[in-house]
């Protein structure tokens, strides 16, 4: 019995230590400790021992049964140990690779443009107010003096939203001008950017949605003089200090005396190249004298209050500030043309 006891203790610890892995030395555990295991097997024969020898062989069995527990448990920790070292190693982290750059756009063009033109007119004290692009037709044209057989109303121009002609998307943000009039009365000093729409076909220079600046001043004694000087001032920001403005006579329903504002061509001063269309002027925007009747429509007195009012379009602005020759890129989006700016 000796023998196999000491036999049992020489291969259980050679066999534990060389356990690779858990599963491995569980087995083994339960080889030599379990139930059914040999040491178990060795100790059921200590009866047919004799009563001097029974003591000695229960003494060397127990020292056996902790040699083999220990072992079990110091190959465990050592199994533990090199699980946690190959997992160290399976996550290292290259703390030292460059990352990856996060991806972040810019602004468009247009908005780029349409950012300056506000900060020029709110350091002149202009508000800026937003106003909804599905209105009225009272608001698009009647309350802005528009005649009901004016050709701007036909269904072949207009984006009418229901039968009855009454709501439509706007075609001019100089409905703000009406908004902003009975909900802010006067005196009132404002611009409103926004998107219109207009039944027109896409080409180099057109396209069924655009964007315009509306703009509206009334108080007490405004006169043509302020119209000519704040748009001077304010086309000179834009253009450059040394600009020449041309005052042309004009109709709008909404406006009177009209007038649309041309700025002399800054690329060939005037005699006449392919950027001005060979006019010399490159039109900038439309303005004048807010009619006496939108006046009166919005409750404001016309003989208290006077007011000037003007329309300019945002891409074209855009286009002349940064060279682009194509409307439809403004729209398109395509990435390789937005990276540009
Ligand atoms: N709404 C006009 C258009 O779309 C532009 C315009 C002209 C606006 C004169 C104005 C103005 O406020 O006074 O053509």
């Amino acid at each position: 019995m000796k023998e196999q006891l000491e036999a049992i203790r020489s291969q259980a610890l050679t066999s534990i230590a060389a356990a690779q892995d858990a599963a491995a030395l569980e087995a083994l555990r339960v080889q030599y400790l379990g139930k059914k295991g040999e040491l178990t097997a060795v100790l059921k024969q200590m009866g047919k021992l004799s009563p001097e020898e029974r003591p000695v062989m229960g003494q060397l069995a127990n020292e056996v049964r902790s040699a083999v527990e220990s072992a079990v448990e110091s190959q465990s920790a050592v199994l533990a140990q090199k699980a946690m070292a190959q997992k160290l190693e399976d996550e290292t982290l290259d703390v030292t690779i460059p990352g990856k750059k996060a991806a972040i756009g810019h602004k468009h063009p247009m908005y780029t443009v349409l950012d300056e033109i506000k900060e020029i007119f709110i350091n002149m004290g202009f508000e800026i107010m937003d106003g909804p692009e599905i209105e009225q037709s009272d608001y698009n044209f009647t309350k802005l003096n528009t005649p009901d057989d004016h050709p701007a109303r036909e269904w072949s121009d207009t984006f009418y939203l229901d039968e009855e002609s009454r709501t439509l998307l706007r075609t001019q943000t100089s409905p703000m001008q009406i908004r902003a009039m009975e909900e802010h009365g006067v005196p009132i000093r404002m611009i409103s950017p926004g998107r219109v729409y207009r039944k027109d076909e896409v080409d180099a220079t057109h396209s069924p949605m655009f964007h315009q600046i509306e703009g509206l001043v009334v108080d007490k004694g405004i006169t043509m003089a302020d119209l000519k000087g704040t748009l001077n001032a304010v086309i000179r920001e834009i253009y450059g200090p040394d600009t020449v403005t041309r005052f042309r006579p004009h109709h709008f329903p909404f406006t009177e005396p009209s007038c649309e504002v041309d700025i002399q061509c800054h690329k060939c001063g005037g005699v006449g190249c392919p950027t001005c269309k060979g006019e010399g002027w490159i039109e900038v925007l439309g303005a004048g004298m807010v009619h006496p009747k939108v006046l009166r429509g919005c409750g404001v007195d016309p003989d208290v209050y006077s007011g000037y009012a003007f329309g300019m379009g945002l891409e074209r602005l855009a286009m002349g500030q940064f060279k682009i020759s194509d409307l439809r890129l403004i729209f398109e989006n395509d990435i390789r043309f937005l990276e540009q700016f």
